[in-house]
């Protein structure tokens, strides 16, 4: 049986991608899983890994990416005990999830609770993690914090705007002016980083500063975030958006500075969260975590902002609607049907 998947033919923009034909299904091995499936998704991060800029994957073109996903447990290969055929399941793929078909370790599937919407449900896996661990496992943030989120109408903004709001946080987010009505349904002030200086702002809303800031833009942006905590507070950098888009900023450079700034003595601290990395070290955690964040989606304290669900056909449409950040939320790609 022959399946669809879609390859970077070599590091660029969005027209490097293209759906090609297997004629053979990929054979799970000892230990794996074959998976059908359902969904996956284009974010920030598919586009910095499409470009050849995402620190740690050497992989070069050709491959398939697609860093999350939902899927049917399709074959068991030989010695695996944990999933039936036929129960939906859940995995950070990092690459290879722009496929109908994909074989991964069982260790590296998380149960996804039954009644899930797929498309609700991958919207957890990269994006609500991201969010969860950097305010839970980063930040330890409490009750009353003042937080200031940055593209906080994007997947991870939302996502950190829908947590902040259960752990009562006061909340900020510079977003674009047509994200505003968003980012104040989910419980922050919006700040409109392209009219107004965000530091300015910040500084007329508070008197003493900010608990938390949360930024993945980069370059001089994480100095001017730093500059906005009160002290005792701390800079979570977790992307390189402005260097990744060519506005400038130096992905080595920045890291860097950030421990840099670690030294000085004024009470202030950085650190750089990355969930791949962390997904390296602490495999459990991610499970845990993911486990509780589909507990918060069944109980439905959460609800994962979907900007658009496209075919995975349309994924060349899908980075460019990142690229030029026209979305709101997450682009869901459906890959197959439950039926079938
Ligand atoms: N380290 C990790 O483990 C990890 C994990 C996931 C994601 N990330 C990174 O996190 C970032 C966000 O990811 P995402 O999936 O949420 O991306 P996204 O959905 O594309 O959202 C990012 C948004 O940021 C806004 N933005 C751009 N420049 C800005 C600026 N100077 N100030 C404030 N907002 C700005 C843009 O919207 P508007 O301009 O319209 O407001 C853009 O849509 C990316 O850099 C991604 O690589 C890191």
């Amino acid at each position: 049986m022959s399946y669809k998947r879609v390859v970077v033919t070599r590091y660029g923009g969005p027209e490097v991608l293209k759906v090609i034909e297997d004629d053979k299904l990929p054979a799970p091995g000892s230990g794996e899983v074959r998976v059908k499936i359902l969904a996956t998704s284009a974010t920030f991060t598919d586009v910095m890994i499409r470009k050849g800029k995402y620190p740690g994957i050497k992989i070069k073109p050709p491959f398939t990416p697609g860093y999350d996903m939902v899927g049917l447990v399709d074959r068991l290969g030989p010695g695996t005990t944990r999933f039936k055929p036929g129960q939906q399941v859940a995995a950070l793929t990092i690459i290879g999830a722009y496929s109908e078909y994909l074989c991964l370790t069982e260790n590296r599937l998380t149960p996804v609770p039954a009644g899930l919407d797929p498309a609700e449900a991958v919207c957890l896996v990269l994006s609500y993690v991201t969010a969860y661990q950097m305010l839970y496992r980063v930040a330890k943030a409490k009750r009353g914090q003042r937080i200031l989120i940055h593209g906080a109408g994007g997947a991870v903004g939302t996502a950190l705007l829908q947590l902040g709001e259960i752990l009562g946080l006061k909340m900020y987010g510079t977003a674009s002016r047509a994200k505003h009505a968003l980012v104040k349904r989910l419980g922050a002030t919006p700040i409109d980083y392209v009219n107004e200086d965000f530091v300015k702002r910040i500084r007329s809303l508070t008197a003493s500063g900010i608990d938390i800031v949360f930024d993945a833009i980069g370059g001089d942006h994480f100095k001017r975030s730093f500059d906005v905590l009160r002290r005792g507070g701390k800079l979570v950098a977790y992307g390189f958006y402005n260097a990744v888009m060519g506005k400038g900023g130096s992905i080595p450079l920045d890291f860097m500075r950030l421990q840099l700034w670690n030294l000085l003595p004024n009470g202030k601290s950085t650190a750089f969260y990355s969930i791949g990395s962390l997904y390296k070290k602490k495999m459990d955690w991610f499970t845990e975590d993911l486990g509780r964040l589909f507990e918060l989606l069944v109980q439905k304290r959460i609800k994962p902002v979907i900007a658009a669900r496209m075919p995975l056909t349309d994924v060349v449409r899908a980075h460019e609607l990142i690229e030029r950040a026209k979305i709101s939320g997450k682009i869901v790609l459906n890959v197959s049907s439950t039926a079938g």
